[in-house]
């Protein structure tokens, strides 16, 4: 398999990553996740964006223009043969030597590059039969907004959840539902959808974006207010969004059904728009 290491698309097995690099050492890093469909990128400016976004609230400077780093990524999809896939890709602060908590000099210390590519099919099964999830307290920073490769909150969060025998964790601050533990959260009550507004507490999410304007074409209210788990135990519907997952029902709360415990006609109007758009 290809990937990209900085400027140059190699193989995997050549890629070496120094154990002084700031990503490796701090977590100091930017990441983010495209999907493919059919061999083309979907959302990839929105993606791009988020991606320059996230380097500038960090204060690390891309090595590359947007319009470089798109040609880039379509270029390693179109090497690795990926139709429907990710391309997971990720940039450091760079190798700086003796570690230091203070930023190194951007124009001594060049960031590290690095972008991949996995075949993921569409899982339809899983996105007509949803998942369960347990509500988790959410302990992370308050910079949610930053899609920061620190990961650490995150996947406590869903490894809690997994104990328990559940497939996803949803967030809470002080019983505030914030999102997933990678996706964002939203429910319906009597025909309207509630998600949390973007924000320091959770990450804008591209999918959210289209489902948005997924909603707004179906003429179903959307309502981005945040909302409780009491709210949520009442809802008739709750779903979760991704770019790996679309919308996905969840069908089972800690262990009590949501509404009928299948899969809503609200989610699933929205599961069809997203057909369209990918198509
Ligand atoms: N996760 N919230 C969190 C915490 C996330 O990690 C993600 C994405 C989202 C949804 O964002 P988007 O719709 O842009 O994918 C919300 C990616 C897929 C991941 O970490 O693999």
């Amino acid at each position: 398999m290809k990937v990209i290491w900085n400027d140059q698309i190699v193989d995997r097995t050549e890629v070496k990553i120094d154990l002084e690099d700031r990503g490796y050492q701090f977590a100091d890093g930017i990441y983010d996740v495209v999907r493919a469909y059919n061999g083309k990128f979907f959302t990839l400016d929105e993606h791009i964006d988020r991606f320059f976004s996230g380097m500038s609230k960090i204060d690390l400077e891309a090595p590359f223009t947007k319009a470089e780093l798109k040609e880039r990524l379509a270029e390693l999809l179109n090497v690795n043969k990926v139709d429907t896939g990710n391309v997971y890709f990720q940039i450091t602060r760079g190798i700086a030597s003796p570690r230091d908590h203070v930023f190194p000099e951007p124009t001594v210390v060049p960031p590290v590059f690095t972008a991949s590519t996995t075949v993921v099919p569409r899982n339809e099964e899983k996105m007509s039969k949803g998942i369960t999830a347990a509500v988790v307290p959410d302990t992370r920073w308050l910079h949610c907004d930053i899609k920061s490769i620190s990961l650490l909150g995150n996947i406590m969060a869903k490894h809690t959840a997994h104990k328990k025998g559940f497939d996803e964790a949803i967030l809470h601050r002080d019983g505030i539902v914030t999102e997933c533990s990678s996706s964002n959260m939203w429910m319906v009550k009597d025909g309207t959808i509630y998600t949390h507004p973007d924000g320091n507490l959770i990450l804008p999410g591209i999918t959210k974006i289209v489902l948005l304007r997924a909603a707004a074409k179906a003429g179903i209210p959307v309502i981005e207010k945040e909302f409780t788990l009491e709210q949520l135990k009442e809802a008739d519907e709750a779903f979760s969004s991704s770019t790996t997952i679309e919308a996905m029902p969840i069908v089972e709360i800690d262990g009590t059904a949501v509404g009928t415990g299948e899969r809503g006609p609200v989610v699933e109007m929205l599961q069809q728009f997203y057909i369209k758009e990918i198509e």
